[in-house]
């Protein structure tokens, strides 16, 4: 997820897109470049870390220029260098651009341009469209860049700026957002609305599929296969802070409901046709096939995914998966036996504790995978295979797309596995898949049930002890939302195996206490149902997490939070969104502070 940026007008704009990016930086911050195009050529700027670093480089080679683009990064293909950073330049230097999402066929068209002669300069999947666009150019700019992102797979939103057609900026969209500022005789762009509100507050929002040809005075709206477009202006009222939240009230809720897209990123690239394809993973042969353990490594949300990875690794590849937190693993003097997986989990990939713990296990002759979000952070320079998740940045201190993109990552992996052993045959991989394929749009049908879950929220909001119950992988998911309700609520919560319940917990059920019980795993519905009767009969009050065509649970519950049905090892990655928005509401109806809770840090990285 980057932040791009565009001026062209009669002023310079250098300081305008320095100040776009600034606003933009919470998108992504791992490198920065301008590319400004005056008398007949683009002065291109780059530089990796923080955007203060490029804005060092402007001050001792600026830029002057009227016509420019802007972008700050969040790396997902090449590592945050200098010369990964955006724009990208084609072979002549004479056509740049800057691009947010991922081209997913980028390695088939960098052969096929590399066989036709290009010269490319970075390990991006961006620069493969400025090549793209230099073998479509005509004298025509915009004809080119159709022609170019026709042939491009996956999602982006670009600008494109050229040397000779310098009174121009040509924009696409397919699934990245991209909005245009008006002003009068100058237009910007950008990735969102933060970057233009001290220029402008009428903006046009394009949408998938269209173009926008921007001039100082005009902006000429097309689909990319020509049809002219209409689009609304809009008149933005947010203030700067409610924009950089997309209009939601916290960054943890415009998180919750980023997930479709950041689970639809996750995968992008990935699935192919009952297959999947993991970039960034290069066992050695017959290592997989070897395996004897996977050991799990992670702390807080991240450990709780890997409790949900390890049913997806144990039943879909048959290999024994040992999940510990890695605070706990480092102390065990762990036995490692056999061929062994070191699986460090991590949204940050600078949890010291997680570090520790992998770097014990590779010592002891474990592989090391890392599933992480972010590029270029410890874990991924340690680690022999890196498994990115893209969720983009994560600025709520509560984790929650990273934690939805994890599991998403284990089925993937899970999958593959499974296929390299033998012991998941073809159907059951096409039918995971196409189930990985449709989870987006059921996650968003869960986001669309919020308002159902607001009212438990305020109905329970003032309750002191909160419990859930679970079976299988619904107990993994348990202990997720109650670390959720845990850490932005304060309320007192516990996670615990239904079948436990009897063993000691159930004296803690009294009359009035909220019990969550999760029943998406089929084979243990039953004693679900049975779990259920007993809080009941102590006065406990259920709430159900169940499938909404479940209508047996429904009935012997207080009351049901509904998901679509879906295939129930994928069930936790729709289950836990309900989870996340109530301990997101009932947080809100405490008065708490959401993104930043007391005591917690977003990564730990001191012991
Ligand atoms: C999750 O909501 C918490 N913020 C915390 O448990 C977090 O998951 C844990 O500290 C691990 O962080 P990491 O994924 O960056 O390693």
């Amino acid at each position: 997820m980057c932040g791009i940026m565009g001026y062209i007008g009669d002023r310079q704009a250098l300081p305008m897109l320095l100040d776009g990016l600034r606003r933009l930086e919470y998108r992504g911050y791992d490198s920065a470049g301008v590319a400004v195009v005056r008398n007949g050529r683009i002065d291109l700027r780059k530089a990796s870390g923080k955007l203060s670093r490029l804005e060092q480089v402007v001050k001792v080679a600026p830029v002057a220029g009227s016509v420019g683009l802007g972008h700050t990064r969040w790396a997902t293909h090449g590592d945050p260098t200098d010369r990964n950073a955006h724009p990208h330049a084609d072979c002549t230097g004479r056509v740049v651009v800057i691009h947010n999402g991922i081209i997913e066929n980028y390695l088939a068209l960098k052969e096929e341009l590399l066989a036709a002669g290009h010269r490319f300069q970075s390990d991006t999947d961006t620069e493969v469209l400025a090549h793209l666009i230099e073998a479509e150019y005509r004298g025509d700019l915009e004809g080119a860049v159709r022609r170019a992102v026709s042939r491009a797979h996956g999602a982006y939103a670009i600008a494109v700026l050229c040397a000779d057609e310098p009174d121009k900026i040509v924009a696409v969209r397919y699934i990245s957002p991209l909005i245009v500022g008006l002003g009068s005789g100058e237009m910007w762009m950008a990735s969102d609305i933060p970057a233009l509100l001290p220029y402008t507050r009428h903006v046009i929002v394009i949408e998938d599929g269209e173009m926008a040809v921007i001039t100082r005075d005009s902006v000429r709206l097309s689909s990319v296969d020509g049809r002219p477009v209409e689009r609304p202006i809009m008149h933005v009222t947010w203030d700067a802070e409610a924009a950089e939240k997309g209009g939601y009230a916290h960054f943890m809720l415009k998180e919750i409901h980023e997930q479709p897209r950041a689970l639809q990123e996750t995968m992008m690239g990935r699935l192919d046709e009952g297959r999947v394809v993991l970039d960034g993973i290069r066992f050695p042969p017959g290592f997989v096939e070897t395996l004897d353990k996977i050991w799990v490594v992670a702390c807080g949300t991240a450990y709780h995914a890997g409790l949900v990875g390890r049913w997806f690794l144990e039943h879909l590849a048959r290999i024994p998966t040992e999940p510990d937190l890695a605070s706990e693993l480092r102390y065990r003097d762990a036995l490692l036996a056999g061929n062994a997986l070191a699986m460090a989990i991590s949204q940050s990939g600078e949890t010291v504790d997680t570090l520790t713990a992998m770097r014990d296990l590779k010592k002891r002759g474990a592989r090391v995978l890392a599933i992480t979000n972010v590029l270029g952070s410890t874990v991924t320079r340690e680690a022999d295979d890196v498994l990115y998740i893209r969720a983009g940045p994560e600025i709520a201190v509560a984790s929650t797309k990273a934690y939805l993109t994890m599991l998403a990552a284990e089925v993937m992996l899970a999958v593959d596995m499974g296929m390299r052993r033998g012991t998941l045959d073809q159907a059951r991989a096409r039918g995971l898949v196409a189930g990985l394929h449709a989870l987006p749009g059921r996650a968003q049908e869960v986001l669309n049930r919020e308002p159902e879950v607001v009212d438990l929220a305020r109905r329970y909001a003032s309750a002191s002890d909160v419990f859930f119950i679970g079976r299988g992988l619904d107990y993994s998911v348990a202990m997720e939302g109650s670390l959720k309700l845990k850490e932005i609520s304060y309320v007192h919560s516990e996670a615990l195996a239904a079948g436990e319940l009897k063993h000691g917990t159930l004296a803690l059920i009294e009359s009035g206490v909220p019990v969550f019980a999760l029943v998406t795993q089929r084979h243990v519905k039953e004693k679900m149902l049975s779990n259920i009767q007993e809080v009941k009969a102590r006065g406990g009050l259920v709430i159900a997490l169940a499938y909404e065509d479940d209508e047996e649970t429904a009935r012997q519950a207080h009351h049901v939070l509904p998901i679509p049905r879906v295939d129930d090892l994928l069930a936790p990655i729709l289950a836990i969104i309900p989870l996340q928005l109530f301990a997101y509401h009932v947080a809100r109806e405490r008065g708490h502070d959401i993104d930043q809770p007391r005591n917690l840090a977003k990564s730990v990285t001191v012991e």
